[in-house]
């Protein structure tokens, strides 16, 4: 029989009788699935405080006690994943109250082993689909498209407070910031909350393009135009008719480009490469950049006039150091983003604070999807960051986000804060109250502050 990864399950097995748990282990082992097999429920919960299961298969008559309604008891720990209860002949009565108590299903034994295929099948798909209904509903909240935009700085409070204001008009936006801090993330969400949201938003990374084939690519040509010109093709300025058009890291444009470019911009008409009969457009226009413009106009290296022209209202994202208070409700969403459900360790939680990310969110988000895949049994531990030789950068452990200098007093006030209420909630370990005397807060005043700052995970 094959199985597909569907089937396939992490079980822990509970029962006291070695003969069973050694028959029952290499059967299902055979079936594809992975076993964790052992003798009492201390060690039951051990198992399960270290790593995550799909499936408990549980003895009901245990040692030491050997009481059934001890292990009843138990039931109510171990809702995070499907139960499975085995019972003797005898004690219907008590495989029912299992049932009952919030076990999935219940085997006799002795156990037949085609019996135990079908309700291992059984269980495990049931549990998959109860997940999958949960992610999906996750996944579905309409969320407000503004909240794209992660971030409780003051600078990202100013970007999603323009991008509102200008999104629905027609001016065109410039957006420049370091590699990796959402210019494009802003600019889809710009394209988003606009008038022209139902038309199309139309990327173009004009250093990706060949200098040769960016015209043609954009303003499309006519049959016969070059070899190979077998038919007329649209370009992406047409595409884009309707809609926005995203010219993506624009200063690497060829300055040949950059004066037909103009001319549409002046104008709103081009000609397809080849062709006589000139094009009208109706495109919104965003641009982005790392590059410092008016640098690269110093150096001759982008027209002047075509910097008026694009330019508009400029929109700059900061780099991620100068708003570390990001950081944590950052690491939230791209944890809530991720399939599976992961947590960091407060250790874990705190090595990310601790970091300098030069390629901005960009990097954290990297850093954190290459964790994410080696974790295992749902939690982030600082071993796995060890074991992926993620080396610390710097900054003393005591102040988990350090202030970066230049900054105003307020935003370095922000920034201590987020530092400060790391450290107490790690301190505390998580506990709440004790974190909100020490920093002289009340408890729903430090609530108030972790909801505010992401940092839910903090502590445990
Ligand atoms: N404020 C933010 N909230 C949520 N996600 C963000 C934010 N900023 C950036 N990201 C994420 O970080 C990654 C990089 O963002 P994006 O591609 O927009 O950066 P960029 O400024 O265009 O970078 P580059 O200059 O390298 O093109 C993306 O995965 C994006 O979703
Ligand atoms: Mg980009």
């Amino acid at each position: 029989m094959t199985l597909e990864r569907f089937d396939i399950a992490r079980i822990l097995l509970v029962d006291d009788e070695p003969a069973f748990r050694l028959l029952a282990e290499r059967f299902l082992t055979q079936q594809g699935h992975q076993v964790v097999s052992v003798a009492d429920l201390a060690t039951a919960r051990t198992q399960l405080a270290a790593q995550s299961f799909d499936l408990i298969l549980l003895d009901l008559s245990l040692p030491p006690a050997f009481d059934p309604q001890a292990t009843l008891l138990a039931l109510a720990e171990f809702t995070a994943q499907p139960v499975i209860i085995m019972t003797g002949h005898a004690e219907r009565e008590l495989a029912l109250k299992a049932i009952s108590l919030g076990a999935w299903d219940f085997l006799a034994k002795p156990v037949d082993p085609d019996m135990l295929a079908v309700v291992v099948k059984r269980a495990i798909s049931k549990h998959q689909l109860s997940r999958e209904l949960t992610l999906l509903k996750r996944h579905h909240q309409p969320t407000d498209v503004l909240s794209q935009l992660v971030g409780v700085s003051r600078q990202m409070d100013n970007i999603r407070t323009l991008v509102q204001r200008i999104a629905p008009t027609e001016v065109r936006v410039l957006v420049t910031g370091p590699s990796g801090t959402g210019k494009e993330v802003v600019s889809r969400v710009l394209h988003q909350l606009s008038l022209r949201s139902k038309g199309p938003f139309v990327s173009v990374h004009c250093g990706a393009i060949p200098a040769e084939l960016l015209e043609s690519e954009l303003f499309g040509y006519v049959k016969g135009a070059f070899t190979g010109a077998d038919k007329d093709r649209q370009g992406l300025l047409s595409l884009a008719n309707g809609g926005t058009l995203f010219l993506d890291e624009i200063g690497e444009m060829p300055l040949p480009m950059q004066v037909k470019m103009l001319r549409v911009l002046q104008e709103g008409t081009f000609y397809p490469v080849g062709g006589r009969e000139q094009k009208q457009i109706d495109v919104r226009l965003i641009s982005a950049t790392n590059a410092v413009l008016p640098e690269l106009v110093r150096q001759g290296k982008f027209r002047e006039d075509l910097y008026y022209r694009i330019k508009g209202i400029t929109l700059e994202t900061p780099a991620l150091d100068e708003r570390r208070e990001d950081i944590p409700l950052l690491i939230q969403r791209f944890l809530q983003q991720h399939p599976a459900d992961i947590q960091l360790s407060p250790e874990a939680m705190a090595w990310f604070l601790q970091q300098t990310f030069p390629g901005n969110v960009r990097e954290l988000k990297n850093t954190l999807e290459s964790v994410l895949a080696i974790a295992q049994g749902g939690v982030v531990t600082l071993s796995d960051i060890q074991l992926l030789h993620l080396t610390p950068q710097q900054t003393p452990a005591a102040t988990p986000l350090l202030a970066s200098p230049g900054l105003s007093l307020d935003e370095q006030v922000r920034q201590l804060e987020v530092s400060l209420l790391t450290q107490a909630l790690l301190e505390s370990q998580g506990n709440r109250s004790q974190a909100a005397r020490v920093l002289g807060l009340s408890r729903q005043g430090l609530l108030k502050k972790i909801e505010r700052y992401g940092l839910q995970q903090m502590g445990g």
